[in-house]
């Protein structure tokens, strides 16, 4: 058996997929009557659920071939999907390195998986010893890595030493590498078999609304997660409205540009404001700041109609802003005066 199957839950072993009408036949023209639709209708018939068109474009953008794609109703259903084909609930344990994406611990305790934690390093990178200590004493199914991560919006450090210290599965949340493409794991693919990356269009590519991500692994594991996944996962108006979204990529990258561009300006902005203690370096749209008063300043932003996520749980002090509009960066770092100047003056917000 080769090393691969053991990583499949042995209960799916004996899984015949569903087979459904549009994975059978999509032919356009035909007299379709195979799977009880309406034959009236703007979106009377079932999706694509190979999503052929879409897989390709995505594979294009990402830089990998189509038999390493499997798209998904954004990145969390791609997490969603890696759970119930890699991980026994109840036996086997996932890694992860907090502080990162809440999501991993929410879709773990779903699942009944228990989690191990292993501290990114104070500046947030990996802490490789401690990685490697805790991967020998409990062998994690899955490491999940989220790069660049979130809250803190830093790449955390070299994958392929991830890669290599562990035996199992390792996952690369990439949902914001778009924003910084050259440090993307991609390349890696065609060398581990057992490196598996997500991705999303909800960032970069703007579009959180249409929800569509993509599981990134090898050809094994792509078709083993066809198997598992809803047919109809992604509708057919969300393929089309991609597609087209993708056609015009000089636009999408401008607009990501210019994202990149205001976070610079924002984070030196921010750096001003006496308030503010610290802005973490970040590769995202995203900045991660600690201030004097976390939950006083989250509210008075909040009172004046801006909405900034409280991370203080996770992060001493950190507010997580996503980088706007210029419009809306001026009127937040306006806001952020004003509040500074109350707070150093003692008056009330
Ligand atoms: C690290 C990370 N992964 C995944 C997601 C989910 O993205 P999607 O919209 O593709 O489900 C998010 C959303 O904020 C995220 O921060």
């Amino acid at each position: 058996m080769a090393i691969e199957d053991n990583w499949i839950r042995p209960h799916l072993k004996q899984l015949s997929a569903y087979q459904s009408a549009r994975d059978l036949f999509l032919s356009d023209g035909a007299v379709l009557l195979d799977a009880n639709e309406n034959p009236y209708g703007e979106a009377n018939r079932y999706p694509d659920p190979k999503q052929v068109q879409l897989t390709e474009k995505l594979a294009e953008i990402w830089k990998t071939d189509a038999n390493q794609v499997l798209a998904t109703h954004g990145s969390d259903e791609g997490l969603d999907l890696l759970f119930r084909l890699l991980v026994v609930p109840g036996v086997d344990r996932v890694l992860i390195c907090p502080p990162t994406y809440g999501m991993y611990g929410v879709i773990a305790a779903i699942h009944g998986v228990s989690v191990v934690e292993v501290q990114l390093r104070p500046n947030f990178t990996i802490d490789f010893e401690g990685l490697q200590n805790t991967v020998e004493q409990v062998t994690p199914k899955m490491i999940l890595i989220t790069n660049p991560n979130n809250p803190t919006g830093n790449l955390v450090g070299d994958i392929e030493r991830v890669l290599q210290l562990s035996p199992n599965l390792v996952v690369v949340d990439e949902a914001y590498m778009d924003f910084c493409p050259e440090f993307s794991a991609v390349p890696l693919l065609k060398k581990y078999p057992n490196l598996i990356i997500t991705k999303t269009l909800s960032k970069a590519y703007g579009m959180a609304g249409l929800r569509i991500g993509a599981i990134l692994a090898s050809p094994f594991l792509i078709s083993w997660l066809r198997k598992i996944k809803l047919p109809y996962n992604i509708s057919t108006l969300t393929q089309k409205h991609a597609l087209c979204q993708l056609e015009k990529i000089e636009n999408l990258a401008a607009l990501r540009d210019e994202i990149i561009d205001e976070r610079e300006k924002l984070q030196i902005a921010l750096k001003r404001l006496s308030i503010v203690i610290n802005v973490y370096p970040s590769q995202a749209n995203f900045l991660l700041v600690s201030v004097t008063e976390p939950r006083t300043v989250f509210q008075a932003l909040l009172a004046a109609g801006i909405i900034v996520r409280d991370r203080s749980k996770e992060v001493a002090n950190a507010l997580r802003i996503t980088v706007g509009t210029p419009e809306e960066n001026r009127l937040l770092i306006k806001e952020l005066k004003h509040i500074a100047n109350a707070l150093t003056n003692n008056k009330s917000l």
